[in-house]
C-alpha cells in the first residue's frame, strides 16, 4: 500500500506538477468528448452509455484556457487529445492549432479509432498535429466487427493511409487482445503494420470496461503476446532508453522495425508515470485508476483566475497514489469507463 499523503503544506514551492513520490507530470491527456462511434466490447456496452450532458462539457474557450495554463504555468510539454472518439469533436483542429501556438510549443498527438481520419488527417496535420495513435485490434473484417460491434475496418485502414500521406509521424497502432476473440491475431497485426510502416503496440487489457467484466485470469498477458509473436518473428530487446514511455520495445527480425508491448497490469510502470488527465467535463484525474477527481470546471465557471486554477491543479497532482493497485486487495475499478476518462 502507498504511504499516506504528505499534507499540502509540505509540498515544495515549485510551479511544476510534482507529486509526493517525486514524479513530475508533463504529459496531459485531454478527453474532448465521451461520445464514440464504435462500441468496443472491452470499453462500452452495446447500447452505448448515457452521454455527458452538453452543458457539462468544456467549451472550446474553456479547453483553450486550461491548455494555456497547463503549458505556460505548469510545465506540460506534451498534449494528447483523446475521447471517447476525439475526431467527433468539430473544434479539434482549432484546439490543436491553439495548442501549437503555445510557448514552449508542446508535442501534440491524438488517439483515435480512425473512423473519419481519412477526411481529417490533413486538416489536423496542417493545424500542427505531430503524431497519431490509431486503435486497431484486428485486420480481419469479421473479427474487427465483432470487437467494435461495427463493420468499419475499411474506414480505419483508409484513415491510417491518410495519416501517413498527411505527414503525421510516427503513425502508431494500439491493439488490445482478448482471449478467444483476437488473441490468435497478434502476428497478423504485426505483419500488417510492418508492411505499411506503422508502429504497433499491444496494450494489456485493464479493468476499465463499462460492464465491469474484466478478469485478471482471462487477460492476455504481455508474456503471452510475445510468445505468439515469436511463432512468426524473431524479437530482440530494443536497447534504446525507455524513459517514461510505457511500452517495452522489441526489434523485429533484427530491426529497424520494432513492436511495443505495454504491460500495464503485469509490469506496472506507475513509478515512471508522467501523466495527468482531464475529462471532457472538466475533471482532473491524477491517474487512470483514481477514485477521486478535481473539479476544474467549477472553478472555471465561478470566476477562478489562472493562479487559482494552477494552484488547484498542483494540489490534485501532489496527492497522486504510488500505483494503480490492480490485483491488490481493496482495488476498486473507477466508476468512469475508459471512454469517459481518455486513454
Ligand atoms: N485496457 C487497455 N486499453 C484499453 N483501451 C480501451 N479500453 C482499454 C482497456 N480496458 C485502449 C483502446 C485505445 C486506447 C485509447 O485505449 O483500444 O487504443
Ligand atoms: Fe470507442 Fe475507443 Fe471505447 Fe472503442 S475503445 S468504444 S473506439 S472509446
Amino acid at each position: 500500500m502507498p504511504s499516506p499523503p504528505i499534507p499540502s503544506a509540505q509540498r515544495p514551492d515549485s510551479p511544476a506538477l510534482i507529486d509526493q513520490y517525486g514524479r513530475v507530470a508533463t504529459d496531459l491527456r485531454v478527453s474532448v468528448t465521451d461520445h464514440c462511434n464504435l462500441r468496443c466490447t472491452y470499453c462500452m456496452p452495446a447500447d452505448g452509455l448515457e452521454w455527458l450532458p452538453r452543458d457539462e462539457l468544456l467549451s472550446t474557450a474553456e479547453l483553450q484556457r486550461l491548455l494555456h495554463i497547463a503549458v505556460t504555468q505548469l510545465g506540460i510539454a506534451e498534449i494528447r487529445f483523446t475521447g471517447g472518439e476525439p475526431l467527433l469533436r468539430r473544434d479539434l483542429p482549432e484546439l490543436v492549432s491553439f495548442a501549437a501556438g503555445l510557448h514552449p510549443r508542446p508535442d501534440l498527438s491524438v488517439t483515435t479509432n480512425g473512423l473519419g481520419l481519412k477526411h481529417k488527417a490533413k486538416v489536423l496535420a496542417d493545424a500542427g498535429l505531430d503524431r497519431i495513435n490509431v486503435s486497431l485490434d484486428s485486420v480481419d473484417r469479421v473479427a474487427y466487427a465483432a470487437i467494435t460491434r461495427r463493420d468499419r475496418l475499411h474506414d480505419v485502414l483508409d484513415g491510417l493511409a491518410a495519416a501517413v500521406a498527411a505527414g503525421l509521424a510516427p503513425v502508431k497502432v494500439n491493439a488490445v487482445l482478448q482471449r478467444g476473440v483476437n488473441d490468435d491475431q497478434a502476428a497478423d497485426l504485426l505483419g500488417f503494420c510492418l508492411a505499411n510502416g506503422y508502429e504497433l503496440r499491444f496494450i494489456e487489457q485493464m479493468p476499465l470496461d463499462a460492464d465491469h467484466r474484466w478478469n485478471r485470469a482471462s487477460m492476455i498477458t504481455a508474456e503471452e503476446i510475445l510468445d505468439r509473436l515469436r511463432e512468426r518473428f524473431a524479437l530482440t530487446p530494443d536497447a534504446r532508453p525507455r524513459g517514461a514511455a510505457p511500452a517495452q520495445r522489441w526489434l523485429v527480425d533484427g530491426g529497424p522495425a520494432s513492436v511495443g508491448v505495454i504491460a500495464s497490469v503485469t509490469k506496472p510502470f506507475c513509478g515512471d508515470c508522467d501523466r495527468v488527465r482531464l475529462t471532457a467535463d472538466g475533471q482532473l484525474r491524477n491517474c487512470l485508476f483514481a477514485t477521486g477527481e478535481t473539479d476544474l470546471r467549477r472553478l472555471l465557471r465561478t470566476g477562478g483566475d489562472d493562479v487559482a486554477i494552477a494552484h488547484q491543479w498542483r494540489d490534485a497532482i501532489w496527492v497522486k497514489k504510488a500505483g494503480h493497485g490492480i490485483g491488490a486487495a481493496g482495488f476498486q475499478q473507477p466508476a468512469r469507463p475508459m471512454s469517459a476518462i481518455g486513454g
